[in-house]
């Protein structure tokens, strides 16, 4: 990619072609799920960093050979859909209560020292609330009719869904928007625990917590960049591609 292609590309963009570059973005602290639809130059004015040292690091990796097997970007939507349920949302079902145990434990134990493990406690619990209901919506609603789209013409969805929210940009700017929101909780967690370190006094429980909270949010992050930034724009595409001609 030419450098000035390059500056005007988007983080977003980037990353979906590219997953390696997550890892440069987050060594920078440049968002690249939530906030990924800002272009190079203007992150860099942002977070007043050298946009050429950036790019430099970029062109590097590009010209690295890339793992063949997580080309998320070549998948059909149906098989994209059905690996964020599998890995992503299978994740947090896994870890929602674990965490939310060491969680209180935490705040209940060390509250009175250190009070940000009882607000920590309290976010936490904010996230496994709304993260709940919103893989609800995508699992039962979006995502099986984003994977009929792939497999059925207009006439035959129009059998299987009544399609009560119009064009599937609506369901998808409301996911969008709990993403923006799950994500600004995380990011609150991050600063109160002086990004997931723990004090040098932590027990065990407060240390998995801590390590525990990292791990989610890393992977919260990339499964929210997989949806906003190459599963969403595709439907929207597919969705225009599958009108009628009038
Ligand atoms: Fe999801
Ligand atoms: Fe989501």
């Amino acid at each position: 990619m030419e450098t000035e292609t390059l500056n005007n590309a988007t983080v977003a963009e980037l990353v979906a072609n590219d997953y390696r570059t997550a890892e440069i973005f987050k060594k920078h602290g440049i968002d690249f799920c939530c906030g990924g639809k800002k272009s190079i130059a203007k992150v860099c004015i942002e977070k007043n960093l050298n946009a050429e040292i950036l790019e430099n690091e970029i062109l590097a990796l590009q010209n690295q050979p890339k793992d063949a097997t997580h080309n998320f970007n070549d998948w059909s939507l149906v098989f994209l859909a059905d690996y964020i349920l599998n890995v992503h949302h299978s994740y947090v079902n896994n870890n929602l209560s674990l965490i939310t145990e060491f969680a209180e434990k935490v705040a209940r134990v060390h509250g009175n020292h250190s009070p940000e493990t009882k607000d920590i406690a309290k976010l936490w619990k904010e996230v496994v609330e709304e993260l709940t209901i919103h893989m609800k919506k995508e699992e039962l609603v979006l995502f099986p009719y984003i994977k009929n789209m792939e497999r059925y013409s207009i006439a035959e969805l129009k059998k299987f869904h009544s399609s009560h929210f119009g064009t599937v940009k609506n369901p998808i700017r409301m996911m969008e928007q709990e993403h923006d929101s799950a994500g600004s909780l995380m990011k609150s967690i991050q600063a109160l625990s002086n990004n997931f370190t723990p004090p040098d006094y932590a027990c065990n429980t407060y240390r998995v917590l801590y390590a525990k909270l990292k791990e989610f949010q890393n992977d919260l992050f990339q499964h929210i960049h997989l949806e906003n930034n190459i599963l969403f724009p595709k439907a929207i595409l597919l969705e225009e591609s599958l009108k009628p001609v009038t």
